[in-house]
């Protein structure tokens, strides 16, 4: 990687998330969402702490993970405030450092778009979660139309290169049915104001069988 595309990743990139991800039709989601958690729960993708304003009383401990060194800079900023006991930590999702069966609620929004092997670290988020448990989570992806998807095909190249890896043609909720969750109330559609090559969203709840 040359200097400008390694200063891009680690400087532009992670001020851009926080930026594109704070937007309203995006925090709508997280509010689906990310209340819903409880008890010990962990967070894949936790860089820039956007989703932490929502949780909720009930969450005993968080734990984070996430690649980018300034995503996490700005994640321990919020985490201060809350009280919680906090383990946040660097690496990526193929590899959680955390041991089979942890967590009462695994939290994962707008970051399967970007990890490298998608199947991996739903293996891994499936392996971290206790039976019983659910994964939270809000995605965006592929899209149902096929004009849109034929668009998300030619962009998602060049897409990629610019926006930390993130990719714009993944299913995320085939894709947590194929782990082996067990997909209970979930929503889709287009979110307002936001191009349709990246504005396919889907969320909701994806239990671990008990
Ligand atoms: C679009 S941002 C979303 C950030 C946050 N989850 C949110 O909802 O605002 C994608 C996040 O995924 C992280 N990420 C990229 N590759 C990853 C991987 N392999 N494992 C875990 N996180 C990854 C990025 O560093 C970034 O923080």
């Amino acid at each position: 990687m040359g200097l400008i595309a390694e200063w891009w990743e680690a400087h532009a990139v992670p001020r851009l998330i926080r930026c594109a991800c704070g937007a309203p039709a995006i925090s709508g989601l997280r509010e689906k969402v990310v209340p819903l958690a409880h008890g010990a729960v962990f967070e894949l993708g936790c860089g820039g702490g956007l989703n932490q304003r929502f949780y909720g009383a009930d969450v005993a401990s968080y734990a984070g993970l996430d690649p980018s060194a300034k995503g996490l800079d700005f994640a321990r900023g919020e985490a201060a405030a809350h009280g919680w006991p906090v383990d946040l930590r660097e690496g990526a999702g193929e590899a959680v450092p955390f041991a089979d069966a942890m967590f009462d609620s695994v939290v994962c929004t707008f970051t399967l778009c970007s990890v490298a092997d998608p199947a991996q670290v739903l293996a891994e988020l499936y392996r971290v979660l206790k039976p019983g448990g659910a994964l939270l989570f809000a995605e965006h992806g592929l899209a149902p139309d096929a004009g849109v998807r034929r668009w998300q095909q030619r962009v998602e190249p060049v897409w990629k290169r610019l926006a930390g890896g993130c990719h714009l043609t993944r299913p995320p909720r085939a894709l947590i049915a194929e782990a082996g969750f067990a997909l209970g109330e979930t929503g889709a559609r287009y979110l307002p104001k936001t191009p349709r090559i990246a504005g396919w969203a889907e969320w909701g709840l994806a239990q671990k069988p008990g």
